[in-house]
């Protein structure tokens, strides 16, 4: 399978990869797993209580290279939105980004739910009203 330039530079050089602490308020953390395949991925977003922006965000996947470049890419385009904002990303826009082949949508489609299961716990935590579309991750 050929995997597209952008693809290869978020899998060899993945954007912020790490963790945000989990016990702060303002720290939003989903995890989620891949039923086709296993893989498993947390994102999480700090959100900056003042602006009400997205100040941060990491990621840590194990899984395929698409999964990492697919949650690479998210974690870049999600600093500097509102939540809401955040909410409208689309598994389909990471797969026209990233040029991913069919075989690999559902790696979007993780870092989708990936985002969604943080809102949520952001939201959760900070007694703001639940999503109603995320399962249980
Ligand atoms: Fe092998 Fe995802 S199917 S790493
Ligand atoms: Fe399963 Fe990519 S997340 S193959």
């Amino acid at each position: 399978m050929a995997y597209s330039d952008k693809v290869i530079d978020h899998y060899t050089n993945p954007k912020n990869v790490g963790t945000l602490d989990k016990s702060k308020t303002n720290v939003g953390t989903g995890l989620v797993g891949a039923p086709e395949c296993g893989d498993v991925m947390r994102l999480q977003i700090e959100v900056d209580q003042e602006s009400g922006l997205i100040s941060d965000a990491k990621f840590k996947t194990f899984g395929c290279g698409s999964a990492i470049a697919s949650s690479s890419l998210a974690t870049e385009w999600l600093k500097g939105k509102t939540v809401d904002q955040a909410l409208a990303i689309d598994n389909m826009d990471i797969v026209e980004e990233l040029n991913l082949p069919p075989v690999k949508i559902h790696c979007s489609v993780l870092a989708e739910d990936a985002i969604k299961a943080a809102i949520n716990d952001y939201r959760v935590k900070n007694g703001l009203a639940e999503l109603e579309t995320v399962a249980a991750a």
